[in-house]
C-alpha cells in the first residue's frame, strides 16, 4: 500500500542519512517530489550534484540523460542511482550517435573541414579567433555518447534555460552550429536571437526525398536535428486562443521545446524554472495557462491557490518516462543502498565521461 512504500521509504532514507543525497525533477510525481533533498529543472539538477561531493550515491529522481550527466560530474567514487532503469526520454533517442556521426562526416564535406579533427579542451584558448565551420551543441535531452561527441569536436551542451547564451558562446567561436536533438529548442532560440526562419534548415541527409539544397547549407546559421519532445509538441495555437477566450486576462506561459508558432503565441517563453517563476511573480488573482508537463503545472496550483492556474492541453499529458520514478522503485532502491547494494546504478564509460565532461564544463563556464 501507498502507507507501506512511504514507511520503508522513511526508514530507508533514516538510516542513510547525509550518505545519500536524493535529486528530483521537477516534472517527478508528487509522491517521489515528497522526499527529494532538492527539487529543480535540469540545469539546477546538474548543479545540485556537484553541491553533494560528500554523499555517496545520487539517488537521480529523473530520466535516464540526467543521471548519465550527474555520473559524469560527480567524483569517481559517488555512486549514481536511477531508481527505475526504464525511465528514458523519447527525445533523448531521437539522436543517436551513428546518425550524429553520419551527419558530421557529411557536413565536413559540405563545409570542407577534417571530420576527425579533435577539438579538445583548451583548443580554443590556444586559439583565439579561429572560427571552425560547424559548432555541435547538444540539448541536455541527449545520451552521454553525445556530450562526448560534443567535448571532441569543439562543443557544448545547452539546457532549456541557458540555451541563448550557450549559442551566443558556439556563434562566437563557429559560423554555424548544428543543433541536436531538439528542433524546438533551437529553432525558438535561434529565432529569439535574430536568426532568420532561412538559415535554420533542418538537417535531411535522405537524398531520395531530395537531402538539403547547397543553398540552403551555404546559408545556414544553425541546421536543425528531426528531434522533438512528445509532451511538448502536444501544444497547440488553438489550445492558446480558446484559453484567451475563455480566461480574458489570461497570461500564458510555455516551455520552448513547444513549436515555434505556440511559443510565439505564447506571452513568455522559458525553461521549467523559469515558469516556476512567472507563476511566483504573478500578480494575485492572475489566470496563468501552462504549457508544459502536468504534474509540474498541478504542483504550482496546489502551491499558488491565489492565482488560477491550469495546463494548457485539456488532455492530461505528462511525461510518461518521468513516471516511471514510482514510490516502490525508490523504497527497493534505498533499501539495496542501506544494505550495501548499488541498484539500478548509471556508470558512464570512462572515456565517454572524459570527452563529455568537456562539453559540460564548456557548458557551466559559459553560462554559470
Ligand atoms: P528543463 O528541466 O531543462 O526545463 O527541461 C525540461 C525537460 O523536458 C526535461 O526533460
Ligand atoms: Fe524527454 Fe520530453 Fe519527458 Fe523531458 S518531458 S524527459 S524531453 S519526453
Amino acid at each position: 500500500s501507498d502507507e507501506e512504500l512511504h514507511a520503508r521509504i522513511v526508514a530507508a532514507r533514516e538510516t542513510l542519512g547525509d550518505r545519500i543525497v536524493i535529486l528530483g525533477h521537477y516534472y517527478q510525481r508528487d509522491e517521489i517530489v515528497a522526499y527529494a533533498d532538492f527539487v529543480g529543472d535540469s540545469f539546477q539538477l546538474a548543479n545540485a550534484a556537484l553541491t553533494r561531493p560528500d554523499a555517496e550515491a545520487i539517488v537521480f529522481c529523473g530520466v535516464h540523460f540526467m543521471a548519465e550527466t550527474a555520473d559524469i560530474l560527480a567524483r569517481d567514487e559517488q555512486h549514481v542511482i536511477l531508481p527505475n532503469l526504464a525511465a528514458g526520454c523519447s527525445m533523448a533517442d531521437m539522436a543517436d550517435s551513428e546518425s550524429v556521426e553520419a551527419a558530421w562526416e557529411e557536413l565536413a564535406e559540405v563545409y570542407g573541414f577534417d571530420a576527425s579533427q579533435e577539438i579538445d579542451e583548451g583548443w580554443f584558448e590556444r586559439n583565439p579567433g579561429v572560427k571552425l565551420p560547424v559548432i555541435p551543441v547538444t540539448y541536455m535531452n541527449s545520451s552521454a555518447a553525445l556530450k562526448a561527441f560534443c567535448g571532441r569536436h569543439g562543443g557544448i551542451v545547452c539546457t532549456s534555460s541557458n540555451a541563448r547564451t550557450v549559442l551566443e558562446w558556439a556563434f562566437e567561436r563557429g559560423e554555424r552550429v548544428l543543433f541536436f536533438p531538439d528542433q524546438h529548442l533551437g529553432r525558438n532560440t535561434a529565432k529569439a536571437m535574430g536568426v532568420p526562419l532561412e538559415q535554420m534548415p533542418m538537417w535531411n541527409p535522405r537524398k531520395d526525398l531530395g537531402g538539403n539544397t547547397s543553398a540552403e547549407l551555404d546559408d545556414a546559421r544553425v541546421i536543425l536535428w528531426h528531434g522533438f519532445c512528445s509532451v511538448h509538441k502536444r501544444f497547440t495555437t488553438a489550445q492558446i486562443d480558446a484559453a484567451r477566450e475563455q480566461h480574458p486576462g489570461v497570461q500564458v506561459v510555455v516551455h520552448p521545446e513547444c513549436p515555434m508558432p505556440v511559443v510565439d503565441a505564447a506571452d513568455a517563453a522559458g525553461s521549467t524554472e523559469l515558469i516556476r517563476r512567472f507563476v511566483a511573480e504573478a500578480a494575485p488573482g492572475s489566470t496563468i495557462a501552462i504549457g508544459t508537463e502536468v504534474n509540474m503545472v498541478n504542483r504550482l496550483a496546489a502551491q499558488h491557490p491565489d492565482k488560477t492556474i491550469f495546463c494548457l492541453d485539456p488532455v492530461i499529458c505528462p511525461c510518461s518516462t518521468m513516471y516511471r520514478i514510482h514510490p516502490g522503485y525508490l523504497a527497493w532502491t534505498l533499501e539495496g543502498l542501506v544494505e550495501g547494494e548499488w541498484r539500478n546504478e548509471i556508470q558512464v564509460d570512462p572515456d565517454v565521461a572524459t570527452h563529455a565532461r568537456v562539453a559540460l564544463t564548456r557548458m557551466l563556464a559559459a553560462a554559470p
